[in-house]
């Protein structure tokens, strides 16, 4: 049994953060965040508007691309970091809202590489046969965990969400894929407090120990690194060749990142997918948020082999080597 991609949505919430604005607030301008990172704008979710609202709306927009209803979905998988709750799952809320409480649903916690693991994960669900078709859903509010006077952090980050069908097929969508994690230094990226290790006390909190913690330059290296080796690996276990792909749709993390990764492997710019200039650093809903665009730009043609890559905190990374079915 195969899979394939039956349709595609995504999401943004509608106010935006340009550069300009963050230099209002910021030691910071537009030319420094657009030649460090080739960011131009953010979307941001509003107080009232949590990860669940994002997802659902992506899932609706990926429902009718598919001509489906909610209850032709077996089982409902969301790839974040920003969940409505610590518990219970963002999954089982988005099912529910969705109308189809009872269906099996659950969250894959593991960053900016959410949707590369969430789709090795439910293209093994489906090509094993234990359903016929789910949705895969990244979705964040990241602007709720940035610390907006951290000039290194605040400017990368902003919300969205992009949601994939995915379905049994006669034809295999799924080529291989490669993934890995280095739990080794946390500290590299992380939310410090909140957690079991260090409960919220006020003292914390006055530290903005409940907001995003990075070391830039460090992630920078690792990212481009394990980005390439990975897309490596996926393709040689797929018998493929960088030459051989149509689209690299990598992580939006940083448009260096993306050009280095895609010079070293010898990808032209017209074959990598790139939206960072308009929604930043979206975790776990970059690469399905690229993809849905792309689909619906009608860039992906039947037969288009595909390289999805990433990476994020854990540290984690992965690829996933794809032949996109019209
Ligand atoms: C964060 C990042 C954009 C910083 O770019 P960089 O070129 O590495 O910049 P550096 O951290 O070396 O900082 C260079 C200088 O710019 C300053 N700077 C940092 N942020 C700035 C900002 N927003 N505006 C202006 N100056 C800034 C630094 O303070 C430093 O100043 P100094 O030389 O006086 O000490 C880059 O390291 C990056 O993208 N890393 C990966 C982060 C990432 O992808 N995280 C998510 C993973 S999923």
């Amino acid at each position: 049994m195969g899979v394939r991609m039956a349709g595609l949505g995504h999401y943004a919430p509608a106010k935006v953060l340009t550069n300009d604005d963050l230099e209002k607030i910021l030691d910071t301008s537009d030319e420094w965040i657009t030649t460090r990172t080739g960011m131009k704008r953010r979307h941001i979710a509003a107080p009232d508007e949590a990860t669940s609202d994002l997802a659902i709306a992506a899932a609706k927009m990926a429902l009718q691309n598919a001509s489906l209803k909610p209850k032709d979905v077996d089982c409902y998988v969301v790839a974040t970091v920003t969940p409505d709750f610590a518990f219970p799952a963002t999954g089982c809320i988005v099912a529910s809202k969705l109308g189809v409480a009872g269906k099996p649903a659950f969250d894959i916690e593991i960053a900016c590489s959410g949707f590369i693991y969430g789709l090795t994960v439910v293209s093994s669900l489906i090509r094993s046969g234990v359903y016929k078709r789910v949705m895969l859903i990244g979705a964040e509010t990241l602007s709720k965990l940035v610390n907006y006077q951290d000039r290194s952090t605040a400017i990368l980050f902003g919300d969205g969400a992009g949601a994939a069908i995915l379905e049994e097929s006669s034809e295999d969508s799924f080529l291989a894929a490669d993934l890995g994690s280095d739990g080794t230094t946390p500290e590299t990226l992380y939310l410090p407090a909140g957690g079991s290790r260090t409960p919220l006390t006020p003292e914390i909190l006055a530290a903005h120990g409940d907001k995003i913690h990075m070391a830039g330059r460090e992630v920078f290296k690792f990212a481009v690194n394990r980005m390439v080796e990975s897309s490596l690996t996926a393709l040689s276990r797929a018998n493929l060749k960088p030459e051989d792909l149509s689209y690299l749709i990598p992580h939006q993390a940083n448009r260096r990142i993306i050009d280095a990764a895609a010079q070293r492997l010898s990808m032209p710019p017209e074959k990598v997918i790139v939206n960072i200039q308009e929604y930043g650093n979206t975790s776990a809903a970059s690469i399905p948020l690229a993809l849905s665009e792309a689909s619906r730009d009608r860039k992906l043609k039947d037969g288009d082999l595909i390289v999805f890559t990433g990476f994020g905190a854990g540290l984690s990374w992965g690829a996933v080597a794809w032949r996109w079915a019209a």
